[in-house]
């Protein structure tokens, strides 16, 4: 059919008999509208104008069952979060630690508390010389592959089997100007010595925005500083069966969080102070980012786990996806940081927050 010919809809008149029809029962009733369309296209005699019409149709029928799936998960949402007041109706706890998670009593105490869990999720340290309230960020290279070997050890005895362990990080830079692949080591810790299986990683984009640029460097085919507008979240499969569960992700937020890259603007700077932040803390995730995670790699009524909690951005996460969460952080400071913040900024959700101070 040429592009440029209208397809005008054919109506005849339905041949139904006249006489009264009992009704049937409602599953093999047959509907008017269906009736009617049926004889629209036996009515358009040329195959183009058939096809056309079957087109039409499809796209109608598309349009509704968007429509539905929408209402559909409208309504579930409502059952999680109430629009009018801002309250997250899940029931979730919240356990905030101070302690060092390579620490066999950190693990003991979490056990006690609330036994394993089914998610990890973290951003460990990442060896950047950052002046963190008690961690010294600057270790030598052979002593960060065992900080991270310890820590992760330790998160394997709080996770379930088939759990998701995924993990927030960069290459490692060298100070030489070289960049170490952190997958490298990653892969050897969790795959080769624990048997976990690599699920693959998304790229946090964080946008152009945050570019900072390195006039060292500018114009110079020597050494041009590549600025990394961009971070890992590697999955890696705890080996084991995962329990079953149920799922409560929607339709658009699931379509989203597949994706490879995500596009999350990472945590406000205070304007005119340098490298302060709204967290409080040298370098907070967005909740947007533990949110994304947590929703897509765990199921209703799950916990999570950050060992390197810092000021709760993970713990924020959890309560916009409904889960609970343990946090785990070296330094008081921002522990109390952390819980205070939950407490303000989740104030009417119903959730049950504690602390441990193992130090
Ligand atoms: C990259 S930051 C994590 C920030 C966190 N995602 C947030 O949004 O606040 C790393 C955190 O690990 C903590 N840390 C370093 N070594 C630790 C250890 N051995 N055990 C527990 N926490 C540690 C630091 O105090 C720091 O807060």
């Amino acid at each position: 059919m040429p592009h440029n010919e209208e397809w005008k809809p054919v109506t005849v008149k339905s041949k139904r008999p006249k006489k009264t029809i009992k009704p049937k029962k409602p599953s093999k009733m047959v509907d008017d509208d269906i009736q009617q369309a049926v004889s629209s296209f036996v009515a358009i005699k040329n195959t183009d104008g058939r096809q056309l019409f079957l087109d039409h149709a499809q796209q109608l029928m598309d349009a509704k069952s968007i429509e539905n799936e929408l209402n559909e998960e409208n309504d579930k949402e409502t059952k999680h979060f109430d629009s009018l007041s801002g309250q997250i109706k899940d029931k979730t706890s919240h356990l905030f630690v101070t302690g060092d998670i390579r620490n066999g009593d950190v693990v003991k105490n979490i056990r006690d508390s609330i036994g394993s869990v089914d998610l990890v999720f973290t951003s460990p340290p990442y060896n950047a010389d950052i002046k963190y309230d008690e961690w010294k960020d600057n270790l030598p290279f052979s002593e960060y592959k065992t900080f991270l070997q310890d820590s992760i050890d330790s998160c394997d005895e709080l996770l379930n089997e088939g759990g998701r362990f995924v993990i927030n990080i960069r290459d490692i830079a060298m100070g030489t100007g070289e960049r170490y692949p952190i997958i490298v080591l990653l892969h050897k810790l969790l795959c080769k010595k624990r048997n976990y299986k690599y699920r693959g990683v998304h790229i946090w984009y964080k946008g152009r925005e945050e570019s900072s640029f390195a006039w060292g460097s500018y114009r110079s085919s020597k050494n041009p500083a590549i600025i990394d507008l961009f971070e890992y979240v590697f999955v890696f499969q705890k080996d084991g069966k995962r329990k079953q569960g149920q799922d409560d992700i929607q339709k658009t937020d699931f379509i989203e969080s597949v994706i490879g890259v995500w596009k999350i603007r990472p945590v406000k700077k205070i304007f005119g102070t340098g490298k302060k932040n709204v967290a409080q803390h040298p370098c907070p995730f967005p909740p947007e980012l533990a949110r994304r995670v947590i929703k897509l790699y765990s199921q209703c009524g799950d916990t999570v786990l950050d060992p390197f909690g810092g000021v709760g951005s993970t713990a924020a996460g959890a309560i916009k996806a409904g889960r609970s969460s343990v946090s785990v952080d070296i330094s008081a400071e921002y522990c109390d940081v952390a819980h205070k913040r939950i407490e303000k900024e989740f104030y009417n959700s119903p959730m049950q927050l504690s602390v441990i101070r193992t130090k």
